[in-house]
């Protein structure tokens, strides 16, 4: 498969790290300002990072709380500047050429408040298509796809403010494909999601994401079952540091017959994996009750709106 190259040396991966390092300094006290010097302590979220994913993986990044996931990621998508070392996304560099990088990249987080909530669907995608530099009629086009790959046709039309959580994070989805980007990241996509949303969520990122489109993705999660179902290789991150590499099955067998994901975890950081809890209750819009696919019933859904929506 060839890609667009901004002169990268390894021409099969799609995401390349060395040493790649972030310290955040930490804020500075009034003793600090009156003596101008910076101030002590500061954290560094990513920690001389080396890796390489190739074209087409699933990549997980498994994390607890305040590993440094998002800021691996927001440093991939040239939202944050690395403080040390090297990183290209299809083969441009992430400092150097941060304007390519983004233009061959998607990013789907759980930030809900970055879409128009008064918008419906529809007019949110034409909107962030319109960023994008289409023609009218090519992001139009772009958008209808988009609707139907993540099954939002039916609901196109209903304000954004009226979607359940699960309908939610496939507008996100949407949106981080409006490009047709060579790689998409995703930061924990269903962290928002009660269980049966995740799971249909997963199952749709499976079929269509990968299977039918073949994007290269990069995932954090905080979940070993999403993890272990959507992941080709993941990498076990605590402390801004990658402990181990390897596919699930792999990693688990390391350790010995009938070892779980969860004992990895624990074998490497030497902490025990804690499941993040059910954010998702209250996610939902009112006058919505998703069912496991993350549609609204029947019977309270769309047709139950008031205010015109
Ligand atoms: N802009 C910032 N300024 C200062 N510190 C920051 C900043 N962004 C992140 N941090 C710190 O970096 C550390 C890692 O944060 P990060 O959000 O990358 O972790 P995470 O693995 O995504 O955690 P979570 O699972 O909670 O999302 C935390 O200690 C956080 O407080
Ligand atoms: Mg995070």
């Amino acid at each position: 498969m060839t890609r667009a190259s901004g002169g990268g040396t390894i021409a099969d991966n799609a995401i390349e790290m060395v040493n790649l390092t972030k310290t955040f300094a930490a804020p500075r006290g009034i003793a600090d300002l009156v003596h101008r010097r910076t101030a002590a302590g500061g954290v560094t979220p990513v920690d001389g990072v080396d890796l390489a994913v190739e074209e087409g993986e699933v990549f997980g990044l498994l994390g607890p709380n305040g590993a440094g996931k998002t800021t691996l990621i927001k440093i991939l998508c040239t939202l944050v500047l690395p403080t040390a070392g090297a990183a290209k996304v299809n083969g441009y560099d992430v400092v150097k050429e941060s304007g390519r990088v983004r233009e061959s990249i998607g990013l789907v987080t759980t930030d809900e408040r970055s879409f128009y909530w008064r918008l419906t669907g529809r007019q949110n995608l034409e909107f962030f298509g319109s960023l994008h530099n289409f023609s009218t009629d090519d992001g139009r086009e772009m958008v209808e796809e988009l609707l139907g790959v993540v099954d939002l046709k039916d609901a196109a039309d209903v304000r954004f403010l009226n979607y359940s959580a699960g309908m939610k994070q496939r507008m996100a989805i949407a949106r981080g494909l409006l490009n047709d980007p060579a790689v998409l990241f995703m930061d924990e996509p269903t962290r928002s999601l009660d269980p049966g949303a995740a799971e249909s969520l997963r199952d749709f990122i499976r079929k269509e994401i990968v299977g039918s489109r073949g994007k290269t993705i990069f995932i954090s999660t905080h979940n070993l079952a999403e993890a272990e179902e959507l992941c080709g290789r993941v990498a076990i991150f605590d402390e801004g540091k990658i402990k181990v590499i390897g596919s699930p099955n792999e990693l688990k067998a390391s350790l010995g017959d009938g070892s779980k994901l969860s004992d990895v975890f624990l074998h490497y950081t030497g902490k025990r994996f804690e499941e993040r809890g059910r954010a998702g209750a209250g996610a939902t819009a009112p006058g919505f009750r998703p069912d496991r696919r993350g549609f609204p019933h029947r019977g309270g859904g769309l047709g139950r709106r008031r205010g015109g929506v």
